[in-house]
């Protein structure tokens, strides 16, 4: 990361030398209220204990991913201050074959700039990662990879995602992610340095050329934060579905977002319709969001839920239970 940091800071004295660099209001928003009891009370926040330096809030999860693919691609053309980057001073860019379409998108748009190549790694196979990675001669190499979006104060103990879940929360520099899964707002964030954030505001294109978030979302988003520091319990109740849920489909499921396949988008959209009259709101999803064939059902389990909304899912359900279960598989559409 030094050598990122380093890169930046040479992109960001070329930003400012010619006048680029863009500047946000900060808004300051008052804890919100107790609604009740169950709160001892809103505390101020402190902001020493956050270890990132800094955030982003972009309009979107999507636009989140696609504003840090482009500032980083960005940076060797600023580096290269008024002509096209050399071959040699392009960034290779690494990409999981199932990220996500917004990370896909970034990348393209960077590709066309001329500014990145991008090299397609077979999904969590890191034998072929380290074959591309070792046969490019590019200096400026990065890898992209999804942790799991839906992750964000679900998974580990204090809500820290998948990161906190697997112990890794030191190693990211960069942490990016949608407000509109475990948060249940709107919104995308990129937590990250200031200098980071500086070129974001300059460069990432998703976010500086469209509108802000609006302040009440934002302040629907620190009421969210707050509970999910407030009412831990949540969580477990969360994790709890989960499992009760796969003791009654013996399916293999590690996350309250449980994809069913069944095939074709007639079968999707009638499970769907019956679903909804057993009245659960089921979504089927369908191409162009997957393969042909492939159209599934996505279930979302919430901590508002009881254990008996669980099992009548479940037998209401039943007829679409796959043996053939592919779990989050609801990404596949993104290759590249
Ligand atoms: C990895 C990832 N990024 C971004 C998004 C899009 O987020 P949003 O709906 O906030 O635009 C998703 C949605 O599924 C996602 O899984």
């Amino acid at each position: 990361m030094a050598q990122w940091e380093a890169l930046v800071d040479a992109a960001l004295a070329s930003l400012a030398a010619r006048r680029l660099l863009f500047n946000t209001r900060l808004i300051a928003l008052a804890p919100p209220p107790p609604p009740a009891e169950t709160f001892a009370g809103p505390e101020a926040w402190d902001r020493a204990t956050v270890e990132v330096q800094d955030c982003l809030l972009c309009p979107t999860g999507f636009s989140a991913n696609t504003a840090v693919m482009t500032a980083l691609g960005s940076i060797s053309s600023l580096l290269a201050a008024g002509r096209k980057p050399a071959e040699d001073e392009r960034i290779a860019i690494f990409s999981d074959a199932l990220n996500h379409a917004a990370t896909i998108d970034g990348i393209r748009l960077v590709e066309r700039q001329q500014e990145a190549v991008a090299f397609v790694y077979k999904h969590c196979d890191m034998s072929h990662l380290d074959f591309l990675l070792s046969s490019c001669s590019l200096e400026r190499k990065v890898v992209v990879t999804d942790r799991h979006a839906h992750g964000t104060l679900l998974c580990g103990e204090n809500g820290g995602g998948v990161p906190e879940l697997y112990g890794c929360e030191n190693d990211v520099d960069i942490c990016l992610g949608s407000l509109s899964k475990g948060v249940g707002c709107q919104g995308g964030f990129v937590a990250c340095s200031t200098r980071w954030k500086r070129l974001i505001l300059s460069r990432g294109r998703s976010f500086i050329f469209s509108t802000a978030l609006p302040v009440p979302v934002v302040a629907s988003v620190n009421a969210a934060i707050y509970v999910s520091k407030e009412e831990i319990w949540r969580r477990s109740v969360i994790w709890e579905h989960v499992q009760y849920f796969a003791s009654l489909t013996k399916l293999n499921i590690t996350s309250p977002i449980i994809v069913v396949v069944v095939g074709s988008e007639e079968a999707a959209v009638n499970a769907h319709r019956h679903l909804l009259r057993s009245g659960f709101l089921v979504q089927p999803i369908r191409p162009p969001v997957v393969p042909p064939n492939s159209s599934r059902l996505r279930i979302t389990l919430s901590a508002a839920h009881s254990s008996d909304d669980i099992k009548r899912l479940v037998d209401a359900l039943t007829p679409w239970l796959p043996n053939n279960h592919v779990e989050q598989s609801y990404s596949a559409s993104s290759r590249l």
